[in-house]
């Protein structure tokens, strides 16, 4: 394997360190670590294994020469708009966690178990899409091979890691009675009917990526979708109801089986003994859980079930770092 250059943009957000220590964990063979921020964290340093690497300030001037093989981007989209391109025009291939590029038609949106041959249309910058789309679209993908797609129902319960620190600490002051400095209501003991802003169609911006981006993903431009996103006071991982209308007729054994050998799904699916998928399984793993399996009672030839992944992790850095490692390996 030949060794490679990484920028990290954003390295001291939440995703930003979650993708440090992803790269720890995956134990490339990395040549040389650049870590970008703002003009407020310049000369930081982060530890990277048992090296400590300055932070440098985002600006072409730090960019020009460094020969970065893959930056991954996480410092918001309109840092990703001005940026991705001039990280592109020194040859790094960027893998972008904004959703400011997601739905443009040369940009490939990729989850590495779903569509990888799409990262290799890549014209230099790839997309890693919303963090719930991506957990949703394992179980959708498992399905849709055999038994194909009708119409998908999603409601989310998302945690306020997908926030960043703003909505950790959120969580933090309101559980101590203080008012809230980012979202709209107290996050502490309430679920916020309410992610990103709201759109003229009634639907939140995040409630329109999970259908658009699964759309895109998925490569069924026209199938039927429509999403509910919740806020809830859970430090990390989201947990996401899907309701799949299938076009053909099934066994619940033979979903059982569809979802069972599907790649980095893992099925906890037996309530005698209580076992479903939890946030505090989910956090630190790489894998989407996938349980409360069962036929919807409404729908003819529909199946319910109950999805949670790391929205840190499979929902942002791991995910891109998987789309990394689809060139490299
Ligand atoms: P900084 O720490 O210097 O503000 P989060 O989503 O967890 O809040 O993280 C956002 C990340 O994006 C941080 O690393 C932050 O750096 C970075 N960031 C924000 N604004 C800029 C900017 N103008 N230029 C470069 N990085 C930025």
């Amino acid at each position: 394997m030949k060794k490679i250059s990484v920028a990290i943009v954003g390295a001291t957000g939440m995703v930003g360190r979650s993708f440090i220590k992803v790269l720890e964990e995956k134990n490339f063979d990395i040549e040389n670590l650049y870590f970008y921020a703002s003009e407020r964290s310049e000369g930081q340093t982060l530890k990277y294994k048992d090296q400590e690497i300055t932070v440098l300030k985002l600006c072409e001037q730090n960019i020009i020469g460094k020969k970065i093989d893959f930056a991954f981007f996480s410092a918001g989209g309109n840092i990703s708009l001005e940026y991705a391109n001039i990280f592109k025009k020194y040859g790094a291939v960027v893998i972008d966690n904004s959703s400011a590029l997601r739905m443009n038609d040369t940009v490939p949106l990729v989850v590495p178990e779903v569509n990888p041959e799409d990262a290799f249309k890549h014209s230099g910058i790839i997309a890693n899409p919303n963090c719930s789309t991506i957990q949703c679209t394992l179980p959708l993908k498992a399905l849709s091979d055999i038994f194909g797609l009708k119409r998908v129902l999603f409601t989310t319960f998302q945690a306020v890691s997908g926030s960043g620190m703003k909505g950790v600490k959120d969580l933090e002051k309101t559980t101590l009675g203080e008012t809230p400095q980012f979202y709209p209501h107290p996050i502490y003991n309430n679920c916020l009917p309410h992610i990103d802003v709201f759109l003229e169609n009634g639907y939140t911006k995040e409630e329109m990526k999970m259908v658009n981006e699964t759309r895109k993903i998925l490569a069924l431009p026209n199938l039927p979708i429509s999403a509910t996103c919740v806020r809830v006071p859970v430090l990390n991982s989201h947990s996401i109801e899907i309701v799949a209308e299938l076009e053909k007729n099934f066994e619940m054994s033979e979903v059982i089986d569809a979802l069972k050998s599907f790649k980095n799904i893992i099925l906890l699916n037996d309530s005698e003994k209580n076992i479903y998928p939890l946030c505090t399984l989910a956090t630190g793993r790489d894998e989407v859980l996938v349980g409360r399996v069962r036929r919807d009672l409404s729908i003819i030839n529909s199946v319910r079930m109950f999805c949670v992944a790391d929205n840190i992790r499979k929902g942002a850095a791991s995910n891109a770092i998987q789309i990394m490692e689809l060139f490299i390996k």
